[in-house]
């Protein structure tokens, strides 16, 4: 039988490179795509086994579909990129950064699962990414909560609709990737300090954390319908 192929999408940093790295070193044949050449060569570098690189915007809907013909046939996507935007108090977050939250990962991964779908196995499956903040009822967060709900939202339906191909996501808390590099670095140690203080195994998560959780429902082929939070336990103390 043949390695499966798999695609990530946003895997040139962080979960989506973790990720790469491990289902590569599982034997299977890995895509990634992200938008700057820069960071997809410096990720190939961090890389062993057959990986392919592929510069693209999931955001840019006409253009994916384009770029998943080219690849032929894959047995599975991950959705690993996403959005910062839309965090703050609910009586004062800017509504226009909320939006542009949705803009960012919402449609982009509804618009990316839907042109990936010709292309994938039928018995092949979908990961997305969302986060913790779908489910915790963290106070600043209901603009990123819902993007993240929206997306965890779309399991259950895809699932159901579209077997026999699986349909699953992970919910990652806080983990230490460069998504926090907007925060200058004593600023993000004591975010960390912080963070790890309150969630229960007593730290932040590394990438791989959350890299093994995305390997588990890609290898699995009786998990479908599933949104698995990988929080170390924070979304019951934040
Ligand atoms: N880190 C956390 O604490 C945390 C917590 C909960 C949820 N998450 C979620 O986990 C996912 C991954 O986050 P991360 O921490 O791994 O972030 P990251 O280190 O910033 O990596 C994001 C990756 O996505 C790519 N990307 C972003 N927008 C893209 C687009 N439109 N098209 C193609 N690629 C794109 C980036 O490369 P380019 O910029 O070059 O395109 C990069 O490879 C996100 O959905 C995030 O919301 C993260």
């Amino acid at each position: 039988m043949s390695s499966p192929h798999i695609v990530i999408a946003g895997g040139s940093s962080g979960i989506g490179l973790a990720t790469a790295r491990r289902l590569l070193a599982n034997g299977s044949r890995v895509t990634i795509l992200g938008r700057s050449p820069e960071r997809l060569q410096a990720a190939r570098a961090l890389c062993e086994g057959a990986l392919q690189t592929v510069v693209a915007d999931a955001a840019d809907s006409r253009g994916i579909g384009a770029i998943f013909a080219d690849l032929g046939p894959f047995d599975h996507l991950v959705l690993a990129f996403g959005s910062g935007r839309g965090v703050g108090p609910f009586a004062t977050v800017d509504l226009a950064d909320v939006r542009q939250g949705f803009e960012e990962k919402v449609f982009p991964h509804f618009g990316c699962a839907q042109a990936a779908l010709p292309h994938l196995a039928r018995e092949g499956s979908i990961t997305f990414v969302s986060a913790v903040s779908a489910h915790a009822a963290v106070p600043g967060t209901a603009g990123i909560g819902a993007a993240n709900a929206a997306v965890a939202a779309l399991v259950p339906i895809l699932a159901n609709e579209l077997r026999p191909l699986r349909v699953n996501a992970v919910s990652p808390g806080v983990i230490d990737t460069p998504w926090w590099d907007f925060m200058p670095d004593d600023q993000k140690a004591a975010s960390f300090a912080d963070f790890g203080g309150r969630t229960p195994v007593g730290r932040v998560g590394q990438a791989d954390d959350v890299a093994q959780a995305i390997a588990f429902l890609v290898h699995d082929s009786f998990m479908s319908g599933h949104v698995l939070v990988c929080d170390g336990g924070l979304r019951l103390s934040a």
